[in-house]
């Protein structure tokens, strides 16, 4: 998609204020990046091009024309927090409806919904009560049907959450199942247990929930109801979010049907959350190590001794994942005349699990399409440690011939324009807040933005999310009684949790609520650096990053990177990555990303096609920036 035409760099010259004294970000350090076009001063200090050769070619283009969701970008929105229709201060479907057609010009191909069901908003939407019906917060089921046709309208595909690990303890099976009690099939529908010890009053295993505590909650109503002790419920995360028993049919059955409900009604897929938890092991056996989903400070997934967890990422949910295959099919016969690939409905994994080979399990060829790239969301702002990350990611996805996925910020971390401004190897923080060491917000821009320049430019599928375009940071002084997160409470105040990722995106710069809905209300308050980022204040200007986000998918989509090649080129400096990823039938671009102290040329004869930031007045890449060429 065509940028919006140049104006003027309205407010993006007001400093914004930070705290802990850092340096000031005022967005005109970006005014003189280079975005489409060809520079002529790059011959200073330029090497040959043949000095680069020794590619090692770690992924080859695929031979066919590939399905869209091989390559597509696709923008995470979480509905809280992306546009209030009716002026209540959280996001709406209306809200999300009427402001498609940003994103349409923003360039991306689909949009991943966070779950809008009916829900006590125990984990902001992630505890559904009813997996067939619109939260009224968001709206009804026909604002989710006119979404739906407004997005395929403007071209835009659109995959929604699937929780299926867990629901609300407000769902009509989990009510039926309390008032039920022990022994009953209600009670097989959850995983109840009766506890350890006299009276059965110590919970039946040691497992931790992911948010804080224990993984299980007695039920006191037990007692008094049939005299029994009280039994225990598991819940992997929150307590009002009890894990399904995946072992029983009746719960098999009804996510096939729910896949069918929404299938029906036009979705494009779904993201499945927590897909590594459905399946326990046989007799819930203690855990004795930590339970970080997330890896160690060095973007290296737990191996945990070399075992493995009682509760994750079992063999017994692959055969879920079949099944849930084989209807996705049914909707779209890959046999069937006239059939295209670009009407594929899929299914993308949300499995924290211990290494990329895992991972690549839940995308063999008859199991989901896609699985997040934890990996790499993970990786420290180091070359190696990159080179590693991209390498590893492909190598196991090849090997099952599975499409690789890419993301650096979700709603559930720190945003990576705030989590690149910590310092290099520092694990990053759950949530920052007052009183916490502050991301050098200027320095983590920077670096995020060329962190999504190196992204945008590998083959695969890459997931954006909302306001990363902007540059957006966390909200990193957030009042602590406005947080939500169950995390900060289930830890004794110790994490502050999710909540500064999820603060809802500024449109309009002069406007109250910064023009998320049509009042002031929002529901976690916006800091005030969010003026100044607000899409109207960079659409046109240049340098933004918006801009920058609009040029790097209109080149991404015209060199057809998405199903590239990627084989990494020889003689720069260790602190420099460097590619070409070659289309089947397309030019190939270049791709440098400098992460050492010192600037460095460009190849004698490139062009620039897009830079993250402005060069040296002599034409080289500086520290810090990505530019794409094309050699
Ligand atoms: C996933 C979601 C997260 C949620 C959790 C429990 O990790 O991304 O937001 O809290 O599952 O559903």
């Amino acid at each position: 998609m065509a940028p919006a035409p140049v104006s003027t760099v309205r407010g993006m010259t007001r400093p914004v204020p930070e705290a802990g004294g850092r340096r000031e970000f005022t967005g005109t350090e970006y005014e003189n990046t280079p975005v489409s076009h060809h520079s002529s001063n790059l011959a200073q200090a330029a090497t040959p091009l043949a000095a680069h050769a020794g590619q090692l070619v770690v992924h080859a283009p695929p031979a066919a024309q590939p399905p869209w969701w091989r390559k597509a970008v696709i923008y995470q929105i979480y509905p809280r927090s992306w546009a209030d229709g009716n002026g209540d201060g959280i996001g709406d479907l209306p809200g999300i409806t009427a402001r498609l057609p940003y994103l349409r010009d923003l360039g991306v191909d689909a949009i991943w919904l966070s779950p809008f069901y009916v829900s006590p908003q125990a984990d902001a939407g992630y505890d559904v009560a009813d997996y067939r019906d619109v939260d009224p917060i968001f709206g009804t089921l026909a604002d989710a049907d006119t979404l739906l046709s407004t997005a395929h309208d403007l071209g835009l595909k659109v995959i929604v959450d699937l929780v299926a690990n867990h629901s609300s303890d407000e769902h009509p099976w989990f009510q039926a199942a309390l008032a039920a009690g022990p022994g009953s099939p209600e009670r097989e529908r959850y995983v109840f247990r009766d506890g350890r010890g006299p009276y059965g009053a110590l919970p039946p295993n040691n497992w931790l929930c992911a948010f804080g505590g224990a993984a299980w909650t007695r039920v006191e109503s037990d007692k008094d109801k049939s005299g029994t002790d009280g039994q225990w419920y598991l819940h992997l995360f929150a307590t009002k979010q009890p894990d399904f028993n995946w072992e029983n049919p009746q719960v098999r059955a009804e996510f096939e049907d729910v896949l069918r409900f929404w299938l029906d009604r036009g979705v494009d897929g779904f993201r499945v959350d927590a897909a590594d938890g459905l399946i326990k092991q046989a007799g819930l056996p203690d855990w004795d190590e930590p339970l970080h989903l997330l890896g160690d400070a060095a973007g290296v997934l737990h191996d945990h001794h070399g075992k493995q967890a009682p509760m994750w990422d079992q063999d017994g949910v692959h055969e879920i994942y079949r099944a849930w295959r084989q209807i996705l099919n049914s909707y779209n016969p890959i046999d069937a005349a006239g059939h295209s690939r670009d009407n594929d409905r899929i299914l993308c994994a949300e499995a924290c699990v211990n290494s990329q080979e895992r991972a690549a399990r839940y995308v063999r060829d008859d199991e989901m399409h896609q699985a997040f790239n934890f990996r790499f969301m993970q990786t420290q702002w180091r070359a190696d440690d990159l080179r590693d990350a991209v390498t590893n990611s492909f190598t196991a996805a090849d090997s099952v011939g599975a499409p690789t996925t890419w993301v650096l910020s979700n709603h559930d971390g720190v945003r990576h324009a705030s989590r690149f401004g910590l310092p290099v190897g520092t694990k990053c923080p759950n949530g920052i807040g007052v009183g916490d060491p502050q991301p050098d917000a200027a320095l983590g821009l920077r670096r995020a933005r060329a962190a999504t320049a190196l992204m945008l430019a590998l083959p695969g599928s890459s997931y954006l999310y909302q306001g990363e375009e902007l540059g957006l940071p966390d909200s990193t002084d957030m009042p602590d009684d406005a947080r939500q997160d169950p995390t900060w409470a289930r830890r004794g105040h110790t994490e502050r949790g999710r909540d500064g990722c999820r603060v809802p995106m500024p449109w309009e710069g002069d406007r109250p609520s910064y023009g998320f809905g049509p009042s002031d209300r929002t529901w976690l308050p916006q800091p005030a650096s969010y003026a100044a980022l607000a899409v109207d204040r960079q659409a046109g200007a240049p340098g933004t990053t918006l801009e920058l986000y609009r040029a790097l998918l209109a080149a991404r989509r015209e060199h057809g990177l998405g199903t590239g090649s990627l084989s990494w080129l020889g003689g720069f400096p260790e602190e420099v990555l460097a590619f070409a990823n070659e289309p089947a039938a397309g030019e190939r671009v270049l791709v440098i990303t400098n992460l050492g102290a010192e600037p460095v040329p460009v190849p004698g004869g490139a062009q620039i096609l897009v830079s993250s930031g402005p060069l040296t007045p002599q034409g080289l890449v500086p520290t810090d920036t990505t530019v794409w060429l094309s050699a």
